[in-house]
């Protein structure tokens, strides 16, 4: 199979062109190189350094490549970015998106996976929420997500393109960027293992469903399969998503003290003021993706911290 992954030189996405390559798939990565990096690259994946907003640039790539699945992972992905700059955010993350269903459907693609999320677009979830759940996001970021869903949609119900959303949780693991905007547990882990207290902000009571990354990687490998097995016309976006998380909610607090315990850091954490815009409650309910998908999350938390200690102690 012949597989585009845009944001392939990220966290994720590289996590996921490895696996795609492991499994005999052929890979081209779209990639600015933005925030990902060159040494998350595959060798044997093709290497397109272009911006998914520059449509003729996505347009010779995919005309050598001839994808079959375009999987969609990159992404502005600073949600304070979002709020200070919801244009720039909705260039890259609405528009760039367009490109790309556009620019599938022109090429022939035969299904489309979107990177959305579960922490940004449902808003407040004292209960885990499921996929039929009305969306209020609170960020520009999450709005854009909930947007491209939006035109995905649009291009199943006019265009004909199957595609899937993986509503994500927060996803954690090796390779994400313990200096970045994104990814409490990399953050946290880096301070502790140099000896600093890291900064909870707020109480440290806000919960989110922590996924690890090969967990991730899963369910794009059992989206495919889906797709390729002709799902039905959806009713409603709703219809195309997936919840991705571990079914399990967690406090920063909780977190912290996991994961200062695997370090071997006694000190407590400096706490700051919460930030604004901030949820405190993020649940998923992922029984959808459980039954539809056969997706099964693995990684206890605890493991998926060792392993984010490990990367980060090599
Ligand atoms: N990490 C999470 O917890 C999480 C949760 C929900 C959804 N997501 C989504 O998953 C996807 C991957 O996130 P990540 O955590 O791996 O982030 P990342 O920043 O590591 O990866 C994003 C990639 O997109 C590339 N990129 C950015 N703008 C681009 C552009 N205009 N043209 C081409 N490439 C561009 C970057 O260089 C980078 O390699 C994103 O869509 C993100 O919104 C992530």
């Amino acid at each position: 199979m012949r597989i585009a992954v845009t944001g392939g030189a990220g966290f994720i996405g590289s996590h996921l062109v490895d696996s795609y390559i492991s499994a005999g798939h052929e890979v081209l990565v779209i990639d600015n190189l933005s925030t990902g990096k060159a040494q998350n690259l595959n060798p044997k994946a093709l290497f397109s350094n272009a911006d998914i907003r520059d449509a003729a640039a996505v347009d010779r790539a995919f005309a050598q490549f001839h994808p079959e699945i375009v999987n969609h992972h990159a992404a502005q992905i600073d949600i304070r970015r979002s709020v200070d700059d919801p244009a720039f955010d909705a260039t890259v993350n609405v528009v760039g998106s367009i490109v790309l269903l556009q620019q599938a459907v022109r090429h022939g693609a035969r299904g489309f996976i979107f990177a959305s999320s579960g922490g940004a677009i449902y808003g407040e979830t004292p209960e885990p929420a499921p996929e039929t759940a009305v969306k209020a996001p609170i960020s520009p970021y999450g709005a854009a997500k909930a947007a491209v869903e939006y035109y995905m949609f649009v291009y199943r119900r006019t265009f004909g393109l199957p595609a899937v959303a993986l509503r994500y949780g927060n996803v954690y693991g090796p390779r994400q960027d313990p200096k970045g905007e994104a990814g409490v547990v990399s953050i946290f882990a880096g301070a502790l293992l140099s000896g600093a207290a890291p900064t909870i902000f707020g109480t440290g009571e806000q919960v989110r469903d922590y996924v690890y990354v090969g967990d991730v990687v899963n369910a794009n490998l059992r989206a495919i399969d889906y797709l390729l097995a002709g799902p039905p016309v959806p009713r409603t976006p709703g219809d195309q998503a997936f919840n991705i998380g571990s079914g399990v909610s967690t406090s920063v607090n909780e977190l912290y003290r996991m994961l200062a315990g695997i370090v071997g850091f006694a000190g407590d954490p400096v706490y700051g003021d919460p930030r604004p815009g901030e949820l405190m409650e993020s649940r998923l309910d992922i029984s959808r993706a459980r039954t539809v998908l056969g997706f099964s999350p693995e990684m206890s938390f605890e493991q998926g911290m060792r392993k984010v200690v490990d990367w980060l102690s090599r």
